[in-house]
């Protein structure tokens, strides 16, 4: 397998991170075709890193969506909390090491403490909970997501967005204030060493709130594409409800009769959809191949790329692909974790769907379709209206493979 470390400095932010030999041929031929600069975040609690591909030439310029307000007028229209820098020094007892709670690539992330009714720091025995992200300083770019994030979180309100109270622009600082969602990200419950095993009804819910979540957001009007949806950015509650936070790549879809929009590539490899790496034209659709990617993680329970893996394996997509449409084969990709304990229908229903999702951009269902197939397998087969996969497929048994499957699944 053939990696290399390809580090390119951007005017803003200097990052690097590795890429694949299937990405190395795509970067190869931006770089060829484009001229573009390539950066990346990554943070040590994920395997992946983010992109930061600009693309510096006339795709374009004049068809991005110009800013339509501006940073004043989006802080001074919002009814968040501004806190300062001290108040939120005081809720977090200094940043304490002890209150981490999370690294992304533009911030840590501290557990706080605030009063429930005038958001004013408290102690940890009378206050509410709250999770304070930090921007680490990196200039112009962390400064851009930290805005997006202010802008969108604060207009947008729905049971699976994480709640935004307020924020801190203070000096050189930029700070946010979220709901805290005790149960963590995702990423940490399916692939964190020592973490209890989610089961598959768990995984089919947690499926269900993001992609309400993702559904509420491309049917906003105007229109709202997240761009970095993946593991890391779904937070659970307590009951395992889920949330998208992380809107510092959220971007307005196209309006009128345009089909895209283009911009700078920004996003996480593996979950970044072919087409836009290779164009900067973004839809709503690379949303879906997104989250075609998450489903696939959930069912596998391995990361979209995996360096400690060789060959194919490194690429779950890649990897998985032949086994999706095969329900005689599709247990050999089925997270070993669950220890056969799902039911066989709503496997390859969900393994289906995962494929339609990260198929060729013009196949891809929309997230209200992806959202009504996945809500289809929590309702009992009797009460259903339609069966929602074709096929003879075996009855909605949970699967239990034989010990001849299960050592051919140790194999794959
Ligand atoms: N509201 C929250 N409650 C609990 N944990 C959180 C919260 N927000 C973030 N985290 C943790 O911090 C990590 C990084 O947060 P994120 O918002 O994605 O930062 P970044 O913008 O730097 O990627 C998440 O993956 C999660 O583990
Ligand atoms: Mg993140």
């Amino acid at each position: 397998m053939l990696l290399q470390r390809v580090t390119f400095i951007h005017p803003v932010i200097r990052i690097g991170f590795c890429i694949s030999f299937s990405w190395r041929a795509v970067v190869d031929r931006l770089l060829t075709k484009y001229g573009v600069i390539v950066g990346g975040r990554s943070s040590t609690h994920s395997y992946t890193s983010q992109l930061i591909i600009g693309i510096n030439n006339k795709l374009g310029k004049s068809e991005t969506l110009p800013s339509p307000r501006s940073e004043g007028d989006i802080l001074s229209s919002l009814n968040l909390k501004a806190f300062t820098y001290n108040e939120l020094k005081n809720a977090t007892r200094n940043f304490r090491s002890d209150g981490l709670i999370g690294e992304g690539g533009f911030g840590y992330v501290h557990k706080g403490w605030i009063n429930d009714h005038s958001l004013a720091p408290t102690n940890p025995a009378s206050g509410m909970v709250v999770a304070v992200k930090k921007l680490k300083p990196e200039g112009f770019q962390g400064h851009k997501e930290w805005l997006s994030e202010v802008n969108y979180l604060g207009q947008l309100h729905h049971p699976n967005l994480v709640k935004l109270f307020g924020y801190c622009l203070d000096g050189d600082n930029r700070l946010l204030v979220y709901e805290y969602m005790p149960k963590g990200s995702l990423e940490n419950h399916l692939f964190r060493r020592g973490t209890q095993p989610l089961p598959w009804s768990t995984r089919i819910k947690v499926a269900i709130g993001a992609a309400r979540g993702l559904t509420f957001l491309h049917d906003s009007k105007p229109q709202v594409i997240y761009r970095d949806f993946k593991a890391s950015n779904i937070l659970l509650d307590s009951d395992f409800n889920a949330k998208l936070s992380d809107f510092g790549l959220a971007k307005a879809g196209p309006t009128g009769d345009r089909s895209h929009v283009s911009t700078q590539v920004l996003g996480t490899q593996g979950y970044a959809a072919p087409e836009y790496i290779a164009t900067g034209w973004l839809t709503a659709r690379c949303d879906v191949y997104s989250f075609g990617v998450v489903l696939l993680e959930l069912l596998s329970g391995r990361r979209v790329v995996d360096k400690t893996k060789s060959g194919v394996e490194q690429n779950l997509v890649e990897w998985a692909k032949p086994y999706l449409g095969d329900r005689r084969k599709l247990f050999r990709i089925m997270d070993t974790k669950l220890e056969g304990q799902y039911p066989q229908r709503a496997a390859y229903t969900a393994a289906i769907l995962a494929l339609q999702c990260i198929s060729e951009a013009k196949f891809r269902p929309h997230m209200s379709e992806v959202l009504t197939t996945l809500e289809q397998l929590l309702v009992p087969r009797s009460s259903r209206p339609t069966t929602p996969s074709p096929s003879a497929s075996p009855s909605d048994t949970t699967f239990r493979p034989s010990k001849k499957s299960q050592k051919g699944q140790d194999h794959q």
